[in-house]
Protein backbone atom coordinates (compact mmCIF):
# COMPACT_ATOMS: atom_id res chain seq x y z
CA UNK A 1 0.00 0.00 0.00
CA UNK A 2 1.46 3.69 -0.79
CA UNK A 3 2.03 5.58 1.93
CA UNK A 4 0.54 8.72 3.11
CA UNK A 5 2.53 12.16 2.42
CA UNK A 6 4.18 13.78 5.37
CA UNK A 7 3.06 16.20 7.32
CA UNK A 8 4.77 19.09 6.81
CA UNK A 9 5.18 21.75 9.31
CA UNK A 10 7.60 24.55 10.71
CA UNK A 11 8.16 23.69 14.34
CA UNK A 12 8.93 26.30 16.51
CA UNK A 13 11.74 24.61 18.31
CA UNK A 14 13.08 28.24 20.31
CA UNK A 15 14.17 27.63 24.06
CA UNK A 16 13.05 23.87 23.88
CA UNK A 17 14.72 20.80 25.12
CA UNK A 18 15.79 18.38 22.44
CA UNK A 19 18.32 15.64 22.68
CA UNK A 20 20.76 14.18 20.52
CA UNK A 21 21.69 10.87 21.07
CA UNK A 22 24.96 10.32 19.51
CA UNK A 23 28.29 12.23 19.56
CA UNK A 24 29.81 11.58 16.17
CA UNK A 25 29.98 14.02 12.94
CA UNK A 26 26.35 13.47 12.34
CA UNK A 27 24.88 14.04 16.05
CA UNK A 28 27.35 17.23 15.69
CA UNK A 29 25.60 18.82 12.54
CA UNK A 30 22.14 17.88 13.62
CA UNK A 31 23.21 19.45 16.78
CA UNK A 32 23.88 22.57 14.87
CA UNK A 33 20.88 22.73 12.61
CA UNK A 34 18.76 22.56 15.90
CA UNK A 35 21.09 25.31 17.66
CA UNK A 36 20.67 27.18 14.68
CA UNK A 37 16.68 27.51 15.22
CA UNK A 38 17.25 28.04 18.84
CA UNK A 39 16.67 25.10 20.48
CA UNK A 40 18.09 24.04 24.14
CA UNK A 41 20.68 20.93 22.79
CA UNK A 42 21.42 18.32 25.13
CA UNK A 43 23.91 15.48 23.45
CA UNK A 44 24.92 12.15 25.26
CA UNK A 45 27.75 10.18 23.96
CA UNK A 46 30.80 8.18 25.55
CA UNK A 47 32.53 10.39 23.06
CA UNK A 48 32.48 13.56 21.07
CA UNK A 49 33.43 14.74 18.28
CA UNK A 50 36.11 17.46 18.66
CA UNK A 51 33.43 20.12 16.53
CA UNK A 52 31.44 20.15 19.80
CA UNK A 53 34.11 22.22 21.55
CA UNK A 54 32.71 25.20 19.79
CA UNK A 55 28.75 24.46 20.25
CA UNK A 56 26.90 25.40 23.22
CA UNK A 57 25.08 22.00 23.92
CA UNK A 58 24.89 20.42 27.08
CA UNK A 59 27.32 17.22 27.17
CA UNK A 60 26.29 14.09 28.69
CA UNK A 61 29.44 11.77 28.50
CA UNK A 62 27.98 8.43 28.89
CA UNK A 63 25.80 5.52 26.87
CA UNK A 64 22.36 6.81 26.46
CA UNK A 65 19.71 4.53 29.29
CA UNK A 66 15.72 4.73 28.94
CA UNK A 67 14.81 7.80 30.00
CA UNK A 68 17.53 10.41 29.31
CA UNK A 69 14.95 11.69 26.71
CA UNK A 70 13.33 13.36 29.91
CA UNK A 71 11.49 16.70 29.17
CA UNK A 72 12.47 16.41 25.28
CA UNK A 73 10.44 17.11 22.40
CA UNK A 74 12.56 15.83 19.82
CA UNK A 75 15.08 12.93 20.20
CA UNK A 76 17.07 12.73 17.39
CA UNK A 77 19.19 9.03 17.43
CA UNK A 78 22.65 9.64 15.53
CA UNK A 79 24.67 6.62 16.82
CA UNK A 80 26.58 4.69 15.06
CA UNK A 81 24.71 1.46 16.81
CA UNK A 82 21.55 -0.01 14.71
CA UNK A 83 20.39 -1.71 18.35
CA UNK A 84 20.78 1.61 20.45
CA UNK A 85 18.95 3.61 17.53
CA UNK A 86 16.36 1.39 17.94
CA UNK A 87 16.25 1.31 21.44
CA UNK A 88 15.66 4.76 21.59
CA UNK A 89 13.34 4.72 18.82
CA UNK A 90 10.56 2.39 20.59
CA UNK A 91 11.10 4.25 23.91
CA UNK A 92 10.09 7.77 22.73
CA UNK A 93 7.16 5.93 21.04
CA UNK A 94 6.32 4.49 24.13
CA UNK A 95 6.50 8.55 25.35
CA UNK A 96 4.69 9.90 22.41
CA UNK A 97 7.78 12.13 21.81
CA UNK A 98 8.73 12.50 18.11
CA UNK A 99 12.21 10.41 16.86
CA UNK A 100 14.05 10.10 13.47
CA UNK A 101 17.14 7.51 13.71
CA UNK A 102 19.39 9.65 11.09
CA UNK A 103 18.82 7.62 7.55
CA UNK A 104 16.43 5.08 8.74
CA UNK A 105 13.36 6.20 7.68
CA UNK A 106 11.99 3.56 8.92
CA UNK A 107 12.32 4.48 12.43
CA UNK A 108 11.56 8.18 11.71
CA UNK A 109 8.19 10.12 12.89
CA UNK A 110 9.51 13.63 11.34
CA UNK A 111 12.13 14.05 8.41
CA UNK A 112 14.49 16.92 8.24
CA UNK A 113 13.79 18.75 5.28
CA UNK A 114 17.12 20.45 3.06
CA UNK A 115 16.12 24.01 3.73
CA UNK A 116 16.51 27.28 1.50
CA UNK A 117 16.75 30.24 3.83
CA UNK A 118 16.43 34.02 2.98
CA UNK A 119 15.34 36.54 6.06
CA UNK A 120 11.94 35.68 6.79
CA UNK A 121 11.48 33.02 4.07
CA UNK A 122 12.33 28.98 4.55
CA UNK A 123 11.65 27.11 1.96
CA UNK A 124 11.66 23.10 3.42
CA UNK A 125 12.39 20.37 0.53
CA UNK A 126 11.63 16.62 1.76
CA UNK A 127 11.52 13.49 -0.35
CA UNK A 128 10.45 11.27 2.44
CA UNK A 129 13.87 9.79 2.96
CA UNK A 130 14.23 8.66 -0.63
CA UNK A 131 16.86 10.80 -2.06
CA UNK A 132 18.58 13.15 0.59
CA UNK A 133 21.19 14.21 -2.06
CA UNK A 134 18.70 15.45 -4.52
CA UNK A 135 16.64 17.27 -2.15
CA UNK A 136 20.21 19.15 -1.06
CA UNK A 137 20.23 20.22 -4.84
CA UNK A 138 17.06 21.23 -4.87
CA UNK A 139 17.61 23.31 -1.99
CA UNK A 140 20.57 25.07 -3.83
CA UNK A 141 18.26 25.77 -6.74
CA UNK A 142 15.37 27.30 -4.61
CA UNK A 143 18.12 29.27 -2.15
CA UNK A 144 19.49 30.74 -5.79
CA UNK A 145 15.73 32.07 -6.30
CA UNK A 146 15.36 32.92 -2.91
CA UNK A 147 18.27 35.23 -3.13
CA UNK A 148 17.40 36.44 -6.49
CA UNK A 149 14.75 39.08 -5.49
CA UNK A 150 12.32 36.55 -3.69
CA UNK A 151 13.12 37.69 0.17
CA UNK A 152 13.65 41.40 -0.60
CA UNK A 153 10.39 41.29 -2.29
CA UNK A 154 8.85 39.45 0.85
CA UNK A 155 10.44 41.99 3.55
CA UNK A 156 9.42 44.79 1.06
CA UNK A 157 5.85 43.40 1.20
CA UNK A 158 5.88 42.92 5.02
CA UNK A 159 7.12 46.26 5.57
CA UNK A 160 4.23 47.97 3.31
CA UNK A 161 1.39 45.41 4.16
CA UNK A 162 2.25 47.15 8.31
CA UNK A 163 1.58 49.96 6.42
CA UNK A 164 -2.02 49.41 5.14
CA UNK A 165 -2.80 48.05 8.28
CA UNK A 166 -3.71 51.17 9.50
CA UNK A 167 -4.70 52.80 6.10
CA UNK A 168 -7.07 50.25 4.75
CA UNK A 169 -10.32 48.24 5.78
CA UNK A 170 -8.81 44.08 6.12
CA UNK A 171 -11.27 42.68 3.39
CA UNK A 172 -10.00 45.75 0.80
CA UNK A 173 -6.15 45.30 2.39
CA UNK A 174 -6.49 41.19 2.03
CA UNK A 175 -7.60 42.13 -2.07
CA UNK A 176 -5.37 44.98 -2.96
CA UNK A 177 -2.38 42.31 -1.95
CA UNK A 178 -4.04 39.36 -3.90
CA UNK A 179 -4.22 42.01 -7.04
CA UNK A 180 -0.60 42.44 -7.43
CA UNK A 181 1.70 40.70 -9.94
CA UNK A 182 4.22 39.00 -8.11
CA UNK A 183 5.92 37.68 -11.50
CA UNK A 184 6.11 41.27 -12.99
CA UNK A 185 7.35 43.13 -9.09
CA UNK A 186 9.53 40.44 -8.89
CA UNK A 187 11.05 41.71 -12.41
CA UNK A 188 10.71 45.52 -11.60
CA UNK A 189 12.73 44.47 -8.09
CA UNK A 190 15.66 42.96 -10.32
CA UNK A 191 15.88 45.21 -12.81
CA UNK A 192 15.44 48.21 -11.06
CA UNK A 193 15.63 47.46 -7.41
CA UNK A 194 13.56 47.58 -4.05
CA UNK A 195 12.95 51.14 -3.94
CA UNK A 196 11.96 50.92 -8.31
CA UNK A 197 9.58 48.70 -6.35
CA UNK A 198 8.48 50.27 -3.22
CA UNK A 199 7.82 53.24 -5.31
CA UNK A 200 5.43 50.85 -7.62
CA UNK A 201 3.55 49.49 -4.92
CA UNK A 202 3.10 52.86 -3.00
CA UNK A 203 1.56 54.78 -6.93
CA UNK A 204 -0.94 51.13 -7.15
CA UNK A 205 -2.19 51.70 -3.40
CA UNK A 206 -2.93 55.34 -4.00
CA UNK A 207 -4.80 54.15 -7.22
CA UNK A 208 -2.02 56.09 -9.31
CA UNK A 209 0.36 54.13 -11.74
CA UNK A 210 3.75 56.53 -12.29
CA UNK A 211 5.69 53.99 -13.82
CA UNK A 212 5.06 54.28 -17.19
CA UNK A 213 8.47 54.85 -17.93
CA UNK A 214 11.00 53.44 -15.82
CA UNK A 215 14.59 55.48 -16.05
CA UNK A 216 16.82 52.93 -17.40
CA UNK A 217 20.49 52.14 -16.17
CA UNK A 218 23.63 50.52 -17.27
CA UNK A 219 25.51 48.18 -15.36
CA UNK A 220 28.92 47.24 -16.22
CA UNK A 221 29.89 43.71 -15.86
CA UNK A 222 32.78 42.04 -16.15
CA UNK A 223 32.65 38.68 -17.77
CA UNK A 224 35.90 36.85 -17.37
CA UNK A 225 38.73 35.54 -18.52
CA UNK A 226 36.82 33.51 -21.26
CA UNK A 227 35.35 30.25 -20.07
CA UNK A 228 31.78 31.36 -18.89
CA UNK A 229 31.42 29.64 -15.38
CA UNK A 230 34.36 31.95 -14.67
CA UNK A 231 31.63 34.99 -14.11
CA UNK A 232 30.65 36.24 -11.05
CA UNK A 233 26.99 35.01 -9.84
CA UNK A 234 26.00 38.88 -9.46
CA UNK A 235 27.16 39.18 -13.17
CA UNK A 236 25.24 35.95 -14.79
CA UNK A 237 21.99 37.37 -12.98
CA UNK A 238 22.39 41.11 -13.85
CA UNK A 239 22.88 39.39 -18.04
CA UNK A 240 19.32 37.78 -16.73
CA UNK A 241 17.51 41.51 -16.50
CA UNK A 242 19.43 42.90 -19.24
CA UNK A 243 17.24 44.38 -21.91
CA UNK A 244 19.85 45.19 -23.86
CA UNK A 245 23.61 44.06 -23.89
CA UNK A 246 26.77 45.70 -25.40
CA UNK A 247 29.54 43.37 -25.72
CA UNK A 248 32.96 43.13 -26.39
CA UNK A 249 34.76 40.60 -28.71
CA UNK A 250 36.04 38.18 -26.22
CA UNK A 251 33.18 37.54 -24.47
CA UNK A 252 31.98 33.86 -24.77
CA UNK A 253 29.28 32.75 -26.64
CA UNK A 254 27.53 30.95 -23.93
CA UNK A 255 27.38 34.12 -21.71
CA UNK A 256 25.45 35.90 -24.73
CA UNK A 257 22.87 33.04 -24.06
CA UNK A 258 22.46 34.04 -20.84
CA UNK A 259 20.71 37.11 -21.64
CA UNK A 260 16.58 36.52 -21.97
CA UNK A 261 15.52 36.03 -25.52
CA UNK A 262 14.41 39.52 -26.28
CA UNK A 263 17.24 41.60 -25.42
CA UNK A 264 18.49 44.16 -28.03
CA UNK A 265 22.43 42.74 -28.71
CA UNK A 266 24.68 45.20 -29.61
CA UNK A 267 28.48 43.75 -30.56
CA UNK A 268 31.07 46.55 -29.93
CA UNK A 269 34.49 44.89 -30.25
CA UNK A 270 37.33 46.47 -30.33
CA UNK A 271 40.67 45.00 -30.84
CA UNK A 272 43.95 47.00 -30.38
CA UNK A 273 44.97 46.93 -34.30
CA UNK A 274 42.47 46.48 -37.04
CA UNK A 275 39.11 47.46 -37.35
CA UNK A 276 37.61 48.78 -34.19
CA UNK A 277 34.46 50.90 -32.37
CA UNK A 278 35.55 54.33 -31.20
CA UNK A 279 34.77 54.67 -27.74
CA UNK A 280 33.47 57.78 -28.05
CA UNK A 281 30.56 55.78 -30.33
CA UNK A 282 30.19 53.29 -27.55
CA UNK A 283 29.46 55.78 -24.44
CA UNK A 284 27.36 57.57 -26.91
CA UNK A 285 25.29 54.09 -27.07
CA UNK A 286 25.27 53.71 -23.74
CA UNK A 287 23.43 56.81 -22.79
CA UNK A 288 21.35 56.55 -25.49
CA UNK A 289 19.94 53.03 -24.85
CA UNK A 290 19.54 54.13 -21.16
CA UNK A 291 17.78 56.93 -21.78
CA UNK A 292 15.27 54.43 -23.92
CA UNK A 293 14.64 53.07 -20.76
CA UNK A 294 16.39 49.77 -20.79
CA UNK A 295 18.71 48.20 -18.36
CA UNK A 296 21.86 47.92 -20.40
CA UNK A 297 24.90 45.40 -19.10
CA UNK A 298 28.08 46.39 -20.33
CA UNK A 299 30.19 43.26 -20.67
CA UNK A 300 33.51 43.16 -21.34
CA UNK A 301 36.01 40.86 -20.96
CA UNK A 302 37.60 39.92 -17.50
CA UNK A 303 37.39 43.29 -15.35
CA UNK A 304 36.31 46.05 -16.31
CA UNK A 305 38.75 48.53 -14.97
CA UNK A 306 41.79 46.56 -16.34
CA UNK A 307 42.50 48.03 -19.34
CA UNK A 308 38.88 48.06 -20.24
CA UNK A 309 38.13 51.38 -20.13
CA UNK A 310 35.28 50.82 -17.88
CA UNK A 311 36.06 54.93 -16.18
CA UNK A 312 35.58 56.46 -18.96
CA UNK A 313 32.31 54.88 -19.60
CA UNK A 314 30.97 55.63 -16.16
CA UNK A 315 32.00 59.08 -16.86
CA UNK A 316 30.11 59.20 -19.99
CA UNK A 317 26.44 57.98 -18.37
CA UNK A 318 27.52 60.42 -15.07
CA UNK A 319 27.95 63.15 -17.28
CA UNK A 320 24.68 62.07 -19.18
CA UNK A 321 22.57 61.46 -16.02
CA UNK A 322 22.64 57.73 -16.63
CA UNK A 323 22.96 55.29 -13.21
CA UNK A 324 25.49 53.33 -13.44
CA UNK A 325 26.65 49.94 -11.19
CA UNK A 326 29.86 48.10 -11.47
CA UNK A 327 30.01 44.12 -11.47
CA UNK A 328 33.75 43.21 -10.89
CA UNK A 329 34.94 40.12 -13.06
CA UNK A 330 38.08 38.30 -13.04
CA UNK A 331 40.55 39.81 -15.13
CA UNK A 332 42.43 37.53 -17.28
CA UNK A 333 45.53 39.35 -15.64
CA UNK A 334 45.17 37.20 -12.57
CA UNK A 335 42.93 33.90 -14.24
CA UNK A 336 44.65 33.29 -17.16
CA UNK A 337 48.20 31.73 -15.64
CA UNK A 338 46.30 30.70 -12.57
CA UNK A 339 44.32 28.42 -14.87
CA UNK A 340 47.24 27.26 -17.15
CA UNK A 341 48.80 26.02 -13.78
CA UNK A 342 51.63 29.49 -13.00
CA UNK A 343 51.18 30.60 -9.14
CA UNK A 344 51.75 34.33 -10.30
CA UNK A 345 53.37 34.11 -6.51
CA UNK A 346 55.15 31.34 -4.65
CA UNK A 347 57.41 30.94 -1.77
CA UNK A 348 60.41 31.30 -2.78
CA UNK A 349 60.45 32.32 -6.02
CA UNK A 350 58.19 35.72 -6.48
CA UNK A 351 56.57 37.68 -3.38
CA UNK A 352 55.60 40.67 -5.41
CA UNK A 353 53.65 41.06 -8.92
CA UNK A 354 52.66 43.51 -11.32
CA UNK A 355 50.62 43.64 -14.72
CA UNK A 356 51.89 46.14 -17.61
CA UNK A 357 50.42 46.70 -21.06
CA UNK A 358 52.50 45.78 -24.00
CA UNK A 359 50.27 48.04 -26.24
CA UNK A 360 50.36 51.51 -25.75
CA UNK A 361 48.22 53.46 -27.94
CA UNK A 362 50.63 56.90 -28.41
CA UNK A 363 53.46 54.00 -29.36
CA UNK A 364 55.50 53.99 -26.54
CA UNK A 365 56.91 50.97 -24.81
CA UNK A 366 55.93 49.67 -21.49
CA UNK A 367 57.98 50.33 -18.29
CA UNK A 368 58.98 47.41 -16.22
CA UNK A 369 57.85 48.06 -13.06
CA UNK A 370 59.83 46.53 -9.65
CA UNK A 371 58.39 43.27 -8.92
CA UNK A 372 59.23 39.80 -9.05
CA UNK A 373 56.47 38.68 -11.54
CA UNK A 374 55.68 40.70 -14.23
CA UNK A 375 52.14 39.74 -16.38
CA UNK A 376 52.54 41.57 -19.93
CA UNK A 377 49.03 42.05 -21.59
CA UNK A 378 48.56 42.73 -24.97
CA UNK A 379 52.39 41.77 -25.94
CA UNK A 380 51.37 40.75 -29.40
CA UNK A 381 53.21 43.24 -31.17
CA UNK A 382 55.50 44.76 -28.91
CA UNK A 383 57.40 41.83 -27.13
CA UNK A 384 60.53 42.62 -28.71
CA UNK A 385 60.78 46.12 -27.80
CA UNK A 386 59.21 45.18 -24.09
CA UNK A 387 61.99 42.44 -23.82
CA UNK A 388 64.98 44.95 -24.22
CA UNK A 389 63.21 47.22 -21.37
CA UNK A 390 63.08 44.34 -19.30
CA UNK A 391 67.20 43.79 -20.12
CA UNK A 392 68.15 47.12 -19.45
CA UNK A 393 65.90 47.09 -16.15
CA UNK A 394 68.69 44.33 -15.16
CA UNK A 395 66.65 40.86 -15.60
CA UNK A 396 68.93 38.08 -16.91
CA UNK A 397 68.09 36.66 -20.57
CA UNK A 398 67.28 33.02 -18.62
CA UNK A 399 65.00 34.34 -16.86
CA UNK A 400 61.53 31.67 -17.51
CA UNK A 401 58.36 33.00 -19.39
CA UNK A 402 55.66 31.40 -20.46
CA UNK A 403 52.92 32.93 -23.52
CA UNK A 404 49.68 32.10 -23.09
CA UNK A 405 46.81 32.21 -26.36
CA UNK A 406 43.12 31.94 -25.12
CA UNK A 407 43.70 31.21 -21.84
CA UNK A 408 40.66 28.88 -19.93
CA UNK A 409 38.89 28.72 -23.57
CA UNK A 410 39.06 24.98 -25.40
CA UNK A 411 41.44 26.81 -27.68
CA UNK A 412 44.33 27.48 -24.83
CA UNK A 413 47.92 26.85 -25.70
CA UNK A 414 50.52 27.63 -23.70
CA UNK A 415 54.38 28.38 -24.92
CA UNK A 416 57.14 28.33 -22.18
CA UNK A 417 60.51 30.08 -23.08
CA UNK A 418 63.24 32.91 -21.41
CA UNK A 419 63.30 36.27 -21.94
CA UNK A 420 65.89 35.84 -24.51
CA UNK A 421 64.00 33.49 -26.54
CA UNK A 422 60.45 35.08 -26.18
CA UNK A 423 59.95 36.94 -29.27
CA UNK A 424 61.13 34.49 -31.78
CA UNK A 425 58.98 31.44 -29.61
CA UNK A 426 55.85 33.81 -30.39
CA UNK A 427 56.58 34.42 -33.99
CA UNK A 428 57.60 30.78 -34.28
CA UNK A 429 54.35 29.38 -32.49
CA UNK A 430 51.99 31.91 -34.19
CA UNK A 431 50.51 32.41 -31.28
CA UNK A 432 47.54 35.37 -32.01
CA UNK A 433 45.33 37.79 -29.37
CA UNK A 434 44.78 37.24 -26.72
CA UNK A 435 47.86 36.71 -25.32
CA UNK A 436 49.67 37.04 -21.88
CA UNK A 437 53.28 36.63 -21.25
CA UNK A 438 54.24 36.25 -17.72
CA UNK A 439 57.91 36.79 -16.92
CA UNK A 440 59.76 35.41 -13.67
CA UNK A 441 60.86 32.06 -11.88
CA UNK A 442 57.45 31.25 -11.14
CA UNK A 443 56.83 30.31 -15.10
CA UNK A 444 59.56 28.17 -14.81
CA UNK A 445 57.88 26.18 -11.64
CA UNK A 446 54.89 26.01 -14.03
CA UNK A 447 57.11 24.50 -16.85
CA UNK A 448 58.31 22.01 -14.10
CA UNK A 449 54.46 20.64 -12.70
CA UNK A 450 52.32 20.33 -16.33
CA UNK A 451 50.23 18.17 -14.05
CA UNK A 452 48.30 20.85 -12.56
CA UNK A 453 47.43 22.64 -15.55
CA UNK A 454 46.19 19.69 -17.23
CA UNK A 455 44.42 18.89 -14.03
CA UNK A 456 42.43 22.75 -14.02
CA UNK A 457 41.50 21.56 -17.92
CA UNK A 458 39.06 18.97 -16.79
CA UNK A 459 36.91 21.75 -15.44
CA UNK A 460 33.71 21.69 -17.96
CA UNK A 461 32.38 24.48 -19.77
CA UNK A 462 28.82 25.88 -19.16
CA UNK A 463 27.85 24.41 -15.99
CA UNK A 464 26.59 27.52 -14.73
CA UNK A 465 26.15 29.52 -17.83
CA UNK A 466 25.55 27.19 -20.12
C1 LIG B 1 41.91 45.24 -23.67
S1 LIG B 1 42.58 44.09 -22.60
C2 LIG B 1 41.24 43.79 -21.54
C3 LIG B 1 41.61 43.03 -20.32
C4 LIG B 1 40.41 42.66 -19.48
N1 LIG B 1 39.70 43.84 -19.05
C5 LIG B 1 40.78 41.82 -18.27
O1 LIG B 1 40.67 42.28 -17.12
O2 LIG B 1 41.14 40.66 -18.48
C6 LIG B 1 42.62 42.66 -23.62
C7 LIG B 1 43.84 41.80 -23.34
O3 LIG B 1 43.60 40.99 -22.21
C8 LIG B 1 44.32 39.78 -22.37
N2 LIG B 1 43.39 38.67 -22.37
C9 LIG B 1 42.06 38.75 -22.15
N3 LIG B 1 41.51 37.52 -22.15
C10 LIG B 1 42.51 36.66 -22.37
C11 LIG B 1 42.59 35.24 -22.48
N4 LIG B 1 41.52 34.47 -22.35
N5 LIG B 1 43.80 34.68 -22.71
C12 LIG B 1 44.90 35.44 -22.83
N6 LIG B 1 44.88 36.77 -22.74
C13 LIG B 1 43.70 37.38 -22.50
C14 LIG B 1 45.05 39.88 -23.68
O4 LIG B 1 46.34 40.40 -23.44
C15 LIG B 1 44.17 40.83 -24.42
O5 LIG B 1 44.88 41.45 -25.50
Amino acid sequence: MERPPLYPLFLDLASKDVLVVGGGRVGLRKSRELLACGARVRVISPTFDPGFDDLSVTRIPRAWRPGDEGRARLVVAATDDPAVNRAVYANCSQQRILCNVVDVPTLCDFHAAAVAREGSVQIAIGTAGAAPSLASWARRRMQEWLSDGVAGLVDLFERLRGETRTTMEPGERESFWKSLDPDHLLEVFRSRGADACETEIRSLLSGRNETATPPGRVILVGAGPGHPDLITRMGLRALGRATALVHDRLVSKELLQSVPTSCEIHPVGKTGFGKSHRQEDINALLVELARKGHTVVRLKGGDSFVYGRGGEEIEACREAGVDVEVVPGLSSSLTVPAYAGIPITHRGLSRSFAVVSGFHADGTVARIPDAETVVIMMPLHSMKGVRNRFMEAGWKGSTPCAAIHSGTNPDQKVVFSTLDGIDTDLERSRMASPLIVVVGEVAGWAQAHPELAARLHTAPRGGLAG
